[in-house]
C-alpha cells in the first residue's frame, strides 16, 4: 500500500516537473567566412576566391556536405568612402539580404544568379528588360506563379503556386530595387569567388568592400516557420 502511494506521488512529481521544462529550442546556425580573412587587402580587378562555414545544430555542418548549399547566400558591397561602411553593417546590411533567404528556399537560385545567365536569365537582366511599373510587376507574378517558356529562349521555368501573389511580388520588388545596383551584388554556395573592381583614380585610400554571409535554418524537424538566421560581415579594404 506504501509503495503504491509513493509511486502515485512520484508520478504527480515528475509530470509537474517535465510541465515547466522548457521546450526544445531551435539553435541559430553559426556562420563564418574564413576566407579571405578581415586583414587581407584586396588587389583590384582581381579574381577574389571566397569560403564559408556553416555548422547547425539540427541541421549539421557544411563541411561534412549537411549543409545544402545553394541555401548559403554572400553579399558584396562595394563602397567607394569606406566611412558609410560602418552604418551599412550594422543598420542596413541584414535587411537588404533577408529577402535572399527567402528567395533561396524558394529554389529561385538553382536557376537564376544575379549577373549572368544560369538556366534561367539573371536578375539584372530581368531589372534592365522590365520597368518597375505595377502592371510589370503583375505580369512577372503571374509569370512565376504558373510558369513561363518562350521569353528568354527554350529553358522552361515550372510554376511556382504555392508561393503566394504577396510573396512573389515582395521577391519582385526586391529584385527591382536592387538587381541593377552595379556596387552590390551575390552568390549562392559555401564556396566561390567574385572580382573586384577596376582600378579607379577616384577615392582609392578609401574604398572598401563588406562581404555578408547568411544562412537561414529549417528549425526543428524542418518546421521553417521556426528557422533562424545566422550572419557574418567581413570589411576589406581595398588598395
Ligand atoms: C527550374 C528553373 C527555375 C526556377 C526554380 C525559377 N526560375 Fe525563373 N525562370 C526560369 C527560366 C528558364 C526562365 C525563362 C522563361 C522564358 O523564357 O519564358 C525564367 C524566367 C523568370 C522571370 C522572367 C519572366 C518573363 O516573362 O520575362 C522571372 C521574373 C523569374 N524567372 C523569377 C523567378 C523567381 C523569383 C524564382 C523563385 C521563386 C524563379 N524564377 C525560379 C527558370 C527558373
Amino acid at each position: 500500500m506504501g509503495n503504491k502511494l509513493l509511486s502515485i506521488l512520484l508520478f504527480f512529481l515528475f509530470t509537474l516537473i517535465f510541465s515547466f521544462w522548457p521546450g526544445q529550442e531551435n539553435t541559430a546556425p553559426k556562420v563564418k567566412i574564413i576566407s579571405p580573412s578581415e586583414n587581407v587587402k584586396l588587389e583590384w580587378n582581381t579574381i577574389v576566391p571566397y569560403r564559408i562555414i556553416i555548422s547547425d545544430q539540427e541541421d549539421g555542418n557544411s563541411e561534412y556536405d549537411e549543409i545544402n548549399s545553394s541555401e548559403v547566400v554572400l553579399t558584396v558591397t562595394y563602397f567607394s568612402d569606406s566611412s558609410k561602411v560602418e552604418k551599412y553593417v550594422k543598420e542596413e546590411i541584414a535587411a537588404r539580404s533577408d529577402m535572399l533567404s527567402k528567395m533561396a528556399s524558394s529554389n529561385c537560385f538553382t536557376c537564376h544568379k544575379a549577373k549572368g545567365k544560369l538556366i534561367g536569365p539573371s536578375f539584372e537582366e530581368i531589372a534592365n528588360r522590365y520597368s518597375p511599373a505595377p502592371e510589370n510587376k503583375e505580369y512577372l507574378a503571374q509569370k512565376i506563379r504558373e510558369g513561363s517558356k518562350g521569353v528568354w529562349g527554350d529553358e522552361i521555368m515550372p510554376g511556382q503556386p504555392e508561393l503566394g501573389t504577396d510573396k512573389i511580388l515582395q521577391i519582385l520588388e526586391w529584385i527591382f530595387k536592387n538587381a541593377q545596383d552595379s556596387d552590390f551584388t551575390f552568390y549562392v554556395g559555401t564556396e566561390g569567388a567574385f572580382k573586384t573592381k577596376k582600378r579607379r583614380k577616384d577615392g582609392l585610400d578609401k574604398a572598401a568592400y563588406v562581404l555578408h554571409a547568411q544562412y537561414a535554418d529549417h528549425g526543428i524537424n524542418k518546421s521553417l516557420e521556426k528557422s533562424k538566421k545566422g550572419t557574418h560581415s567581413v570589411v576589406l579594404k581595398a588598395e
